[in-house]
């Protein structure tokens, strides 16, 4: 069908083509008979196999869901995934492992991510929806159209306590002449998008900021950086879905291979192994189809598994992340967050037993025309296997992890994914896939960042060591 399509466009095209200068159907006959040879070549060199791949693989592109699209494509599926295979430590270690981040208040300390999301009618979001030129258009709903603004005037308030009101230049001057690092898949682009942009906010001249590094090293590199001048900061992003490193080569007969190297950790992090704060994620692409793939693609040393569960490669990956940060980190200079697992919410069949949420990215599920959070915690999903096999690998840890536990809170924001509006109007077509698993910005993540702001606060003393 998409091919038939395909074709009629591209036969339309020759038409409007054929219509034009002589000169233009001479030099558009030049390209299609160089193309034409080329793809001749592409074919004969390379085997079938690997042809039928690529066109499958292109095809999935054209149908992901994020603008990040061709270059950071993130799968995502429901965080109600459970595995029998890993069995969490049920004597688990007392909290004092993680690095503390509870608030004290009148002499009581309270865990700021056990609370809920309470309406506040003069919230004002840390910027204006529509005002900050660094959110990728997939997570700027209201330039797209969104216009109901509740679910801008939520405010997670902990249980026990308040959380600190965000200050922007509290925040830079806590930052100055530091490197804070997100590493990640595209839901800590997500977090590090609301962090530039909210410090951004509270600059009188927004101009100080600069894009050191932008589109063209991202695409190369896998990297952006954002530096406030003034404060000589840096915010950046590294992609990295799985912490470990993807690994693409050639088997003997020839075939073009990938695997996932559970025993290497992503090479791109190593240049960042001494900065101030890094953030860690990972999560999502775990879940996705292509890692589901448990046969031939995880690989350790030169031995690629037949077959390996998911839960089984994850730990030996976090495993592999966790001894990187245990040998390569300076833990008096850096400090290491990991932020936990962000909840989506793909509807399939509301009011369907499974919570309504029967669906996945990729299968029609949806989550549009939600206005509201959930408000019934009966309705939340369970605690993620994942971040079990998390908070066992951290308890292990010797560098001390400050853990961002954000699973429930943003388990309750049904409403505050982009939907349908990852796509501007004019690009939406019925049926098309919603990003129910990313989230709007100005948003969710915001109170992500205003947790962090609390806990480096909380920690200033500890934090900032003499010139
Ligand atoms: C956090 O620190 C406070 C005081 O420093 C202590 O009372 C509390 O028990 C700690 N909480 C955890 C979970 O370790
Ligand atoms: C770790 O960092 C601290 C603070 O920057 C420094 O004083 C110390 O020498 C470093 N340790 C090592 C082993 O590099
Ligand atoms: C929450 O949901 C459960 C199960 O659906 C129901 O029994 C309970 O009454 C609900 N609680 C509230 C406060 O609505
Ligand atoms: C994180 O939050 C969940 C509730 O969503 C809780 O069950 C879990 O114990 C928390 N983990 C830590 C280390 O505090």
């Amino acid at each position: 069908m998409a091919s038939l399509k395909e074709l009629c466009i591209f036969s339309r095209n020759v038409t409007i083509f054929l219509s034009k200068s002589r000169t233009q159907v001479s030099v558009f006959f030049t390209l299609f008979f160089f193309t034409l040879t080329l793809l001749i070549f592409i074919i004969f060199f390379s085997s079938p196999s690997a042809v039928t791949t690529k066109i499958l693989a292109s095809r999935l592109h054209s149908h992901s869901f994020s603008s990040i699209h061709e270059f950071d494509f993130v799968p995502v599926s429901d965080t109600h995934t459970t595995s029998s295979t890993v069995s969490a430590p049920t004597n688990f270690p007392t909290k004092s492992w993680i690095f503390n981040v509870t608030i004290q208040e009148d002499d009581k300390s309270c865990d700021i991510f056990d609370g809920e999301w309470v309406q506040d009618n003069d919230l004002h979001p840390l910027y204006k929806p529509g005002s900050c030129p660094f959110i990728d258009n997939s997570f700027n709903c209201f330039k797209n159209g969104r216009r109901d603004t509740e679910y801008l005037r939520l405010k997670w308030k902990p249980h026990g306590c308040e959380i600190p009101r965000f200050d922007g230049l509290k925040m830079l001057k806590m930052l100055k002449g530091k490197r804070l690092v997100f590493v990640g898949d595209s839901l800590n682009r997500n977090m590090w998008e609301s962090l530039v942009c909210a410090l951004r906010n509270s600059l009188i001249d927004k101009n100080k900021v600069n894009e050191v590094s932008g589109h063209r090293q991202f695409r190369s590199q896998g990297f952006y950086s954002f530096k406030f001048k003034d404060f000589k900061c840096s915010i950046d992003f590294i992609k990295s879905p799985f912490l470990v490193q993807e690994w693409r080569f050639s088997d003997k007969a020839g075939a073009r291979r990938e695997t996932l190297r559970l025993d290497t950790i992503h090479g791109s992090l190593t240049k960042y192994h001494d900065a101030d704060i890094i953030i860690f994620n990972t999560g999502h692409w775990w879940t996705h189809q292509k890692t589901q793939k448990v046969n031939n693609y995880f690989q350790e040393g030169n031995h690629v598994y037949n077959r390996l569960e998911v839960a089984d490669a994850y730990t030996k990956a976090l495993k592999t992340w966790a001894n990187w940060v245990d040998t390569t980190i300076n833990s008096t200079r850096t400090r290491v967050f990991f932020r936990g697992y962000s909840a989506s919410h793909f509807n399939l069949m509301r009011d369907s037993s499974l919570f309504g949420r029967g669906g996945q990215w990729n299968s029609g599920g949806n989550c549009d025309g939600e206005t509201k959070p959930i408000i019934n915690e009966t309705q939340l999903g369970p605690y993620p296997w994942m971040m079990r096999v998390l908070e066992s690998v951290i308890s292990e840890m010797k560098t001390p992890v400050v853990y961002l536990n954000i699973t429930k809170m943003t388990d309750y924001r049904k409403e505050g994914h982009p939907s349908i509006f990852r796509e501007a109007k004019s690009k939406r077509r019925p049926g098309m896939f919603q990003d129910c698993s990313h989230w709007c910005l100005p948003g969710v993540p915001d109170s992500w960042n205003q947790l962090l702001y609390a806990t480096l606060l909380q920690s200033q003393q500890k934090f900032s060591h003499p010139k």
